[in-house]
């Protein structure tokens, strides 16, 4: 697994240092996160503008979890704890905010500028526990490469 990370962040590299708006350049990192793990169903970036998460680009089928509250789902509790957020088993959670049936697990690495959250990136996944510490790492090194990307769509 740890050479399709390693190759999707030196695409995702090649693409943030690259043309285009900064909000292409997100979507282009959705989409390659995405494909660096077959386990991965859906990937989304959040804006958080003041109390509320904003959906941004994504890849994957479309949500109706467009805005989420600070302190709501897993996605808003991340926030609110100022914490990443891995979820084996979504059924285990009260809090969490059910966007599509068929999903099982759900990773949620914030975006983070010093020590302001600019937004998070979401994954969900069709599998049970889907998501190891090397997921994370990766992700969080997503978020570093577009943090500053975030902070220009804000
Ligand atoms: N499940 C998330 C909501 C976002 S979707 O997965 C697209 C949550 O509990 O915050």
């Amino acid at each position: 697994m740890s050479e399709r990370f390693d190759e999707a962040l030196r695409d995702i590299e090649t693409v943030v240092a690259g043309e285009g708006t900064p909000r292409n350049k997100l979507r282009q990192v959705a989409n390659l996160v995405r494909a660096a793990n077959p386990l991965y169903s859906w990937v989304g970036l959040y804006y958080l503008r003041g109390e509320v998460l904003e959906l941004g680009p994504f890849s994957g089928l479309p949500t109706s979890c467009t805005r989420i509250a600070v302190g709501k789902g897993v996605c808003g509790t991340a926030v609110q704890q100022r914490k990443n957020q891995v979820i084996h088993d979504v059924h285990q959670i009260d809090n969490y905010l059910a966007c599509s049936p068929a999903v099982r697990s759900e990773l949620v690495v914030l975006i983070w500028r010093g020590h302001e959250i600019l937004g998070e990136i979401d994954v969900d996944s069709d599998e049970l526990a889907a998501f190891t510490p090397a997921d994370e790492r990766f992700l969080d090194q997503v978020a570093a490469l577009t943090a500053p990307f975030m902070a220009h769509a804000l």
